[in-house]
């Protein structure tokens, strides 16, 4: 009994060290910012956009999984008051195209653990299982099945909310929320397949109108598509903020 727990205490000990080592080895492509310089913003951009080819087989180093696809368990939203108002679950997602991102601008504000970040995806795609229920414009729309989602040119805004975390005496900024904002799109494509219990004739029919009519469809997906973003951020940083000591992402000038 004591032998046991005390191996468990030695088995968690051991991972509870295992982000410290890796922090020590910054692969060498990892742009480093320093965060008194007067370009700390542009760096920033320069770094992340430098990120972008390592991330499709995820980033070893600091245990960043493949991001392309990015697998998410289940995204949900409940019936809005819009001309679409659908409640939608999809499971079992995966979510192609984030690591296409391109960062056009940061605004750093680390004294309050927080960075600002305007976002270029040209193309976002999800496949997954779903279930709906509401009614788009009027028309009552039922089905469960395979749905593709495919959202166009959106440039999303997004904040990444840190929280200073001391772990034996060393300042991290863990990643605590990544909302975002992701403005309008330039085209959604969707498919919906075995709508209305497979019925073929009214699913297509659907299908077609809800494409025709994209955009208030959009604004009902909003929701969803923010929290894909969000969570495609999350996996991509939450790693190196958490394994990376504040002082050794963003060092000062001096030190
Ligand atoms: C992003 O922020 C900029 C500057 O604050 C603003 O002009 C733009 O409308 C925002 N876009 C979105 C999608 O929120």
């Amino acid at each position: 009994m004591t032998l046991s727990k005390s191996l468990v205490a030695l088995v968690a000990v051991a991972l509870a060290a295992l982000p410290t080592y890796y922090a020590k080895s910054l692969p060498s492509y990892f742009k480093v910012c320093e965060r008194d310089a007067d370009n700390f913003g542009e760096c920033i951009v320069e770094s992340v956009n430098a990120l972008r080819p390592h991330l499709d087989k995820g980033i070893r180093s600091f245990k960043i999984p493949p991001l392309n696809p990015l697998s998410l368990e289940e995204v949900s939203i409940d019936e809005g008051t819009g001309p679409v108002a659908i409640n939608l679950k999809l499971t079992k997602l995966r979510v192609k195209g984030g690591q296409d991102y391109k960062v056009n601008w940061v605004r750093p504000e680390l004294e309050n653990h927080k960075i600002h970040f305007s976002i270029d995806l040209p193309v976002l795609e999800m496949h997954g299982d779903y279930e709906m229920d509401g009614r788009a414009l009027v028309l009552p729309i039922k089905g469960k099945g395979v749905a593709d989602i495919i959202v166009y040119k959106i440039s999303p805004n997004a904040t990444l909310i840190g929280k200073p975390v001391m772990r034996d005496g060393v300042k991290y900024m863990e990643v605590e929320d990544f909302p975002v904002n992701i403005g309008p799109a330039s085209l959604v494509k969707l498919n919906f397949d075995n709508l209305f219990g497979g019925n073929k004739q009214l699913g297509d029919n659907m299908n077609r109108f809800l494409n025709s009519n994209w955009r208030e469809v959009m604004d009902e997906l909003r929701p969803i598509i923010e929290n894909v973003v969000s969570a495609f951020l999350i996996s991509a940083s939450q790693s190196i903020f958490n394994t990376v000591p504040f002082d050794t992402l963003f060092p000062l000038k001096s030190a």
